[in-house]
């Protein structure tokens, strides 16, 4: 069952930007990878599907309801970590995870004390004193701590450093395989790689690829033929790269990163060895 659907959804700003008939679906259950450079559409998109933008042609759907017309219940069940974070600087972490406690209705959250522990944030500063890391943290415990079925991150590492990352992407992988349905965007092919069964990728605002993390690799599957110099280096060479010997040939099949993918896709240069883009 399609958890989320996006359906030719368009907004268009003018000058090119914006969303232009993007179409895709997040099964439940499921973890969609939302991958595209700055400016591509993907905040454009999940504000969409938060019911913030009225959709100028298409439709957003979560769990059959019209993600515009019943916004209020859609937004309920949700945990969202928004693009850029804005909080109400004057008031502590505290008070601001009560806020929300309170707004959505909810008494007790269960789970507010373990996701301060895991991400190590002490919430009593106030937040205007917080770092940008602090913020994100902050975000991520009001997103999670009421045990949403859905999740919809956008950039939700953005600010965390690696360490924090990490725990970020253990926090997901427990939640997907509670069942929870999550589409997460990223400029990192690393951890949507690492958490995500199904990836889509945007680029100006177009859907340039939907498709299974491991269809994505396989179809760019590569081999290359090395003729080595002698029988004793083609040996060791065929071994240490579990390739075909043929002779003084072998042949290595490699499959590409997704990264390498995603950079074919966009005909681009790496721009850095941690693979942001
Ligand atoms: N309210 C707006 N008015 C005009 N243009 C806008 C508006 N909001 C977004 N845009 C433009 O639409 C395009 C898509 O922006 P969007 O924020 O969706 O990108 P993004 O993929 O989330 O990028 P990033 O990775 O930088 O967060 C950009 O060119 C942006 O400048
Ligand atoms: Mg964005």
């Amino acid at each position: 069952m399609n958890a989320m659907k996006i359906e030719n959804l368009v907004r268009d700003y003018g000058g090119g930007k914006g969303v232009f008939d993007v179409s895709f679906h997040v099964d439940q259950g499921e973890a969609f990878g939302f991958l595209g450079p700055n400016g591509a559409g993907k905040t454009t998109t999940i504000r969409h599907l938060m019911g913030f933008l009225k959709p100028k042609s298409g439709s957003c759907t979560i769990n059959g309801l019209d993600c515009w017309r019943e916004r209020d219940k859609v937004q309920a069940r949700l945990g969202y970590i928004p693009g850029e974070i804005s909080f109400f600087e004057g008031i502590s972490g505290a008070e601001f995870l009560k806020f929300i406690a309170q707004y959505r209705g909810i008494g007790s959250q269960t789970r507010k004390e373990d996701l301060l522990e895991r991400f190590e944030l002490d919430p009593k500063s106030k937040i205007k004193k917080m770092s940008k890391g602090m913020k994100q943290k902050l975000g991520i415990v009001a997103a999670f701590m009421h045990d949403p079925d859905i999740l919809i991150l956008d950039e939700p590492t953005s600010g965390l450093d690696p360490l924090m990352q990490n725990r970020f992407i253990d926090l997901v992988a427990e939640e997907k395989k509670q069942g929870k349905t999550i589409l997460m965007s990223s400029h990192m092919f690393e951890e949507v790689e690492r958490t995500c069964d199904r990836i889509g990728i945007i680029r100006t605002g177009r859907m340039v690829a939907v498709d299974a993390a491991a269809a994505l690799r396989e179809r760019h599957t590569r081999s290359y033929t090395v003729t080595l110099e002698n029988e004793s280096a083609a040996e060791a060479f065929a071994a240490d790269f579990n390739g075909v010997r043929d002779g003084l040939k072998v042949t290595v099949t490699t499959k590409q990163s997704l990264e390498e993918i995603f950079m074919n896709y966009y005909g681009g240069e790496k721009h850095d060895e941690h693979g942001a883009v």
